[in-house]
């Protein structure tokens, strides 16, 4: 079975991540059976550099005829003054609506070895391991109308819509209920019901498809409460389901609590379980091209491409392994480092992972 995968380095730090990730992929096929074929393309700054836009055609056919794409980083301070349908990051977001990425998850998973890089107390961040659901492809970040206007006074309005359809909140919520039947069976919806009529839908949607997972154990909970209760006692979570706005804010917060960004994944998925798989921090411009970059992220990603795409949780195992392996060894990129590290570079990283898969391999 030859899967067929895109690649899209992007900006900044992107590129070289992703060259690490693409060892990691290369061992896969020679030494681990794992057949794949790889296209790479372009995205972001570096697609509106050549094609004067952030998410080129031949890019979307691409991704339409591949099984997953994994994706560096998009974005840069150059790109700025760019009009903003031409800016970077609308390639990211044109591409998660062109193929429907709606669910997207991102896990917050503490590796004991870097509870010391956590903002928060090691005894508060023991045993972490949520898992964010955010919605995806609707909410405010699609809504219309959007714009900003002027009035005949000639003051200017910046206008954005929230609104969600009760089919788009039942397909995620549904995803997060799948993902909490696979872990603890706690699933807590968190939106603004004492505010917004969208929440107030988004409630009974939730509780309406809960009936079908009497297994799980539904709470909900107030968006301001949740960014409280993330950095007072996290580890009250198993999996967090959420609209698109509320997601991309507490998953940097959650992203912290593990030590670093550099080293969180995630996956954007579709009704066909299509892929878009990316770490979740940016394009770091202030470090690219200096291998000060943590590709681990990027590194997780494939493991959850292998999990959520390519059936592969075999493999998907190994490479998390390998990881965990890798961090008891002592290396650390400069955002994981403590005293007493070891000091890696972006390639000596990605190296020392393919090491110890194959170690994992021997063993
Ligand atoms: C994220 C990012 C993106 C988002 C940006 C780059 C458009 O912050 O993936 O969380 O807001 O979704
Ligand atoms: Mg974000």
């Amino acid at each position: 079975m030859t899967h067929k995968l895109l690649i899209l380095p992007g900006d900044g730090i992107g590129p070289e991540i992703v060259a690490e990730a693409l060892k990691v992929l290369q061992v896969l096929k020679h030494e681990f059976d794992f057949g794949f074929e790889a296209e790479q393309g372009l995205i972001g700054g570096a697609a509106f550099d050549v094609d004067g836009h952030p998410l080129p055609r031949a890019t979307l056919d691409l991704a339409r005829d591949c099984d997953a794409v994994l994706l560096g980083a998009v974005g840069g301070p150059q790109y700025e003054a760019c009009p903003r349908e031409l800016r970077p990051e609308r390639g990211l977001l044109g591409l998660r609506y062109e193929l429907g990425l709606f669910a997207n998850l991102r896990p917050a998973l503490l590796y004991p070895r870097l509870a010391a890089a956590s903002a928060l107390k090691p005894e508060l961040v023991a045993g972490l391991d949520l898992m964010i659901v955010r919605e995806l492809t609707g909410g405010i970040y699609f809504g219309e109308p959007r714009g900003i206007r002027t009035h005949n006074s000639g003051e200017r309005e910046g206008v954005n819509t929230l609104s969600y359809r009760e089919s788009e909140i039942e397909r995620v919520a549904r995803s997060a209920f799948d993902i909490a039947m696979c872990r603890d069976k706690r699933l807590c919806s968190v939106d603004k019901a004492n505010v917004l009529e969208v929440s107030e839908l988004w409630r009974e949607v939730v509780q309406r498809v809960a009936a079908d997972y009497p297994q799980v154990q539904l709470t909900h909970m107030y968006v301001d409460n949740a960014a409280m209760q993330l950095v007072r006692a996290p580890t009250q979570f198993d999996v967090l389901l959420t609209d698109n706005m509320f997601g991309d804010i507490l998953s940097d917060a959650a992203a912290q609590l593990t030590g670093s960004i550099g080293m969180l994944p995630s996956a954007s998925l579709n009704a066909e379980r299509k892929g878009l798989y990316e770490p979740v921090h940016g394009s770091a411009p202030d470090i690219a091209g200096k291998g000060l970059a943590n590709p681990l992220a990027t590194i997780l990603s494939v493991a959850m491409m292998l999990r959520y795409s390519l059936n592969e949780p075999e493999l998907a195992v190994r490479l998390q392994t390998a990881v965990g392996r890798v961090l008891d060894q002592g290396l650390r990129t400069p955002d994981i480092y403590a005293r007493g590290d070891q000091r890696a570079s972006t390639a000596q990283m990605g190296d020392a992972v393919v090491l110890a898969l194959r170690e994992g391999q021997r063993e």
